[in-house]
């Protein structure tokens, strides 16, 4: 299997929304704030969030040259909006996912909230095709991150809500900061420090 990382184009567009919505439609906290196997509503999410949000540098995996991976960093402390900038995006970004908004709303200002004053690089999303997970290219598409966060020597940040995520990020470094529910979930928000 021939893994390539390779910078995103927008041109990736569709097939990077599939990717995201296939790989995170199970996830805890998208089951919360969209229902379960709502697939519609996490094309739109990611849909969304690739044309408008993730606008740090960000990364695709190919491989044998089709998109099965995507990763997203995005350096402190634009990385997420301000809590005030919150409801502007509601009414502008998010009106497609409806009955969601609230769940997504609360979802997204505790992550604002939480979001540490010392300066890093916040990951977030990554995600495999759920047929591809498992083959090492999470781990290819986590160590083009860990390569900017040493070369930056900048502390790195994440949030996830799946326990065998945690396992996979303590592989690089990562430590639990704090845990927590959220929006029914289990949330846990971990760190790297910064390389001396
Ligand atoms: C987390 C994720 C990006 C890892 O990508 P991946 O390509 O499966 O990762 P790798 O193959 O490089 O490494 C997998 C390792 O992580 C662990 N792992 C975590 N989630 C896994 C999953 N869903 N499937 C297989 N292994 C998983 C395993 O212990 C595995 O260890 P191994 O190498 O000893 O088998 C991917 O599983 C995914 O997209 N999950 C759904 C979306 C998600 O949760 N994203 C992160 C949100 S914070």
């Amino acid at each position: 299997m021939a893994i390539a990382i390779e910078k995103y184009s927008p041109e990736q567009l569709d097939p990077t929304v599939s990717v995201l919505a296939d790989a995170f439609v199970t996830n805890p906290l998208h089951v919360s704030a969209f229902g379960p196997q709502r697939i519609d509503q996490n094309r739109l999410f990611f849909r969304i969030g690739l044309r408008h949000m993730f606008i740090g540098q960000a990364f695709v995996a190919l491989v044998d040259g089709a998109v099965r991976g995507y990763v997203h960093f995005n350096p402190s402390p634009h990385c997420l909006p301000a809590p005030e900038e919150i409801p502007t995006a509601v009414a502008t970004l998010l009106t497609p996912l409806g009955e969601a908004i609230p769940r997504v709303v609360k979802w997204f200002a505790r992550w604002c909230h939480l979001d540490p004053d010392q300066p890093h690089v916040h990951l977030g999303p990554i995600g495999v095709s759920p047929k591809t997970q498992g083959k090492g290219v999470g781990t290819a598409l986590m160590n083009r991150y860990i390569e900017h966060l040493d070369q930056e020597r900048i502390a790195g940040y994440l949030e996830t809500d799946r326990p065998e995520n945690v396992e996979f990020y303590k592989r690089f470094g990562f430590v639990v900061q704090r845990e927590e529910e959220l929006i029914g979930t289990p949330t846990w928000y971990m760190w790297r420090a910064r390389n001396q």
